[in-house]
């Protein structure tokens, strides 16, 4: 597939006005997309965990307006008017015009609300960004003539909502569908591609199913440095072509260990490609640190857990101070007592919000 097989055929029906709704997850990547060229398109192939609980839930209102001059929108979250959303959106719509050739020929009333506070410091904008790309999937699925519920038109519209989420922010592209979701091409993962997320087509073992991730909330502020500004920092960063190239490695990696359940290897690529992110934050010019004390207090304090108990826990980190514990499934119960004992501790007013690895966005209505 190439960015062209996204533009679609002229629309034949005409649609005066509707909705849709669809709610999408936000993911929690193994190995990190960090770096990207133009049009978004990823430095190196990353993988994530699909997650369950935190989601986003976006409607999408549209009304066929006069003119086709410009693009029309108003944006709410959870029902107050988000005119600083704006820009972001207006961005979204200009890049994504020439697959979507209706955008403005309506206006658009976005309602959106978050399953996880705002201020949480979680990143919104995988799930956003991809419910957003899906409510416009199914507006142009509406104004398609020969619509078909087969199982090659459910790929292309998920692969084009995909597509059209990476175009949002580069991350969205892996909150589509599927529990394990790659961007980016990889040698070993046929079907892979820098324009869309696919599902991992690898077996993966039973260890990993209902994979846990609770998140600890260690700073709620806004975020220090914007993915973008980090993103463009490994533009001429040192050790940026070392870092591209070992995130091949880890992937290839990866696909062994999801087959034969090798939790003591996952831990450590896992908790790697963390750090690794972090260097790089680091080692780029201007450098950033993005952990805070307690980030750090809960890192070894999970390394204590595990040598006392030879849990099978690990962490591992966004671009911020917050930590994901991730665990298998029969770990739940201690774990969560670990957490609850000696973690919680380190958290913003004690805040975590406790989720699991889930199956994708759903249509609502
Ligand atoms: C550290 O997807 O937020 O979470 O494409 O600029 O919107 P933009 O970036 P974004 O970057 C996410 C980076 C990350 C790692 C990851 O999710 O792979």
């Amino acid at each position: 597939m190439t960015e062209k097989d996204f533009i679609p055929q002229p629309y034949s029906k005409t649609l005066e006005n509707g909705s849709f709704t669809w709610s999408s997850p936000s993911n929690i990547a193994l190995i990190k997309y960090w770096g990207k060229k133009k049009h978004q398109i990823p430095e190196n192939p990353s993988v994530s965990f699909t997650l369950d609980y935190c989601k986003t839930t976006t409607t999408v209102h549209f009304s066929k307006k006069e003119s086709n001059d410009e693009f029309s929108f108003d944006v709410f979250l959870e029902g107050v008017k988000k005119d600083d959303f704006k820009p972001k959106i207006a961005t979204f719509f200009k890049r994504i015009e020439s697959y979507l050739p209706f955008l403005k020929a309506y206006h658009f009333k976005i309602e959106t609300s978050n399953s996880f506070p705002h201020s949480s410091g979680i990143a919104s904008s995988a799930s956003g960004m991809s419910a957003l790309a899906l409510c416009l999937m199914s507006i142009e699925q509406d104004l398609t003539v020969i619509q078909s519920d087969s199982e090659e038109a459910q790929d292309f519209f998920n692969q084009k909502a995909s597509f059209l989420s990476r175009l949002g922010s580069g991350s969205a592209s892996r909150s589509i569908e599927g529990d394990l979701v790659v961007w980016g091409t990889h040698q070993e993962i046929a079907g892979s591609s820098d324009l869309y997320g696919v599902k991992y087509p690898h077996d993966v073992h039973e260890n990993f199913k209902n994979y846990q991730d609770t998140i600890l909330l260690v700073d709620k502020g806004e975020k220090q440095v914007s993915s973008t500004v980090g993103h463009n920092l490994m533009h001429n960063h040192p050790y940026a072509e070392r870092r591209f190239d070992q995130a091949h490695e880890n992937m290839s990696k990866l696909i062994s260990i999801f087959k034969t359940g090798d939790l003591d290897t996952f831990i450590k690529i896992v908790e790697s490609e963390a750090l690794t992110l972090h260097s790089m934050m680091m080692t780029s010019m201007p450098y950033f640190i993005l952990m805070k004390p307690n980030t750090l207090e809960i890192i070894n304090a999970i390394w204590g857990y595990r040598v006392k108990t030879n849990s099978k826990i690990c962490f591992t980190l966004d671009a911020g101070a917050n930590v994901h514990v991730l665990y298998p499934e029969i770990e739940k119960e201690s774990v969560m007592e670990f957490i609850k004992d000696e973690l919680v501790a380190y958290c913003q007013n004690g805040h975590y919000i406790s989720d699991q690895i889930g199956f994708g966005a759903q249509l609502i209505s």
